[in-house]
């Protein structure tokens, strides 16, 4: 019996650990490119049904860097937007694996610069403990930039896109 209990203590403590990765991440097909703009709210309205300017409506009343992330307004094609606008606009100074590649690491680190953090791993926990004021925190500085390093990207991606790649930051 005890060990019975051991074994299912064990297995929980598995189970819990593959638990933790986040929402599952989109792959972005070989070459292509993301929609902003004009272009995004045209797909958007096309994909909901709606009228262009009804989306980007939709996308104005949508929470911003004051959260929480309208987690049920997501779907496949945010999902996939994300994973385009991740490989194509971040990857080259976060890495495409989440990972900033080291000539980066070396260029900031020469320069006195902060390096952005390594996604999945130990930033998973950082998801775990800080929720939704996490989330409404990377908002912002996707939205507001980080400077020097971080260029703002609020004028040039819509509400809906940024909440998208902060889950696509979590499915690391
Ligand atoms: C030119 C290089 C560069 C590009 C391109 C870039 N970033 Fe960054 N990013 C940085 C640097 C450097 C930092 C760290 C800034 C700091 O902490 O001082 C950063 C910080 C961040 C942070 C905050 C991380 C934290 O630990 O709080 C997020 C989130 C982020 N970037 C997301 C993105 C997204 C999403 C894109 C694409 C739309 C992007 N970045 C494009 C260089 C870049």
């Amino acid at each position: 019996m005890y060990r019975l209990c051991r074994m299912t203590a064990l297995l929980g403590a598995l189970l819990a650990l593959t638990a933790c990765g986040g929402p599952p991440q989109a792959q972005a097909p070989p070459g292509a490119e993301p929609k902003l703009g004009d272009a995004w709210f045209a797909f958007r309205a096309e994909t909901l049904g709606i009228e262009p300017a009804a989306a980007r409506a939709r996308d104005a009343a949508l929470p911003g860097k004051e959260g929480p992330p309208p987690t049920d307004q997501l779907d496949d094609h945010t999902a996939r937007e994300a994973a385009v606008i991740w490989a194509t606009r971040c990857a080259q100074c976060h890495g495409a694996a989440g990972e900033p590649p080291l000539e980066m690491v070396a260029q900031w680190e020469a320069a006195g610069q902060n390096v952005p953090r390594t996604w999945g791993g130990a930033a998973r926990m950082g998801f775990a403990m800080g929720g939704d004021s996490m989330r409404a925190g990377l908002f912002r500085k996707i939205s507001e930039g980080v400077p020097p390093g971080m260029a703002p990207w609020g004028g040039v991606l819509a509400k809906e896109q940024i909440w998208a790649l902060i889950r696509h930051l979590e499915g690391f």
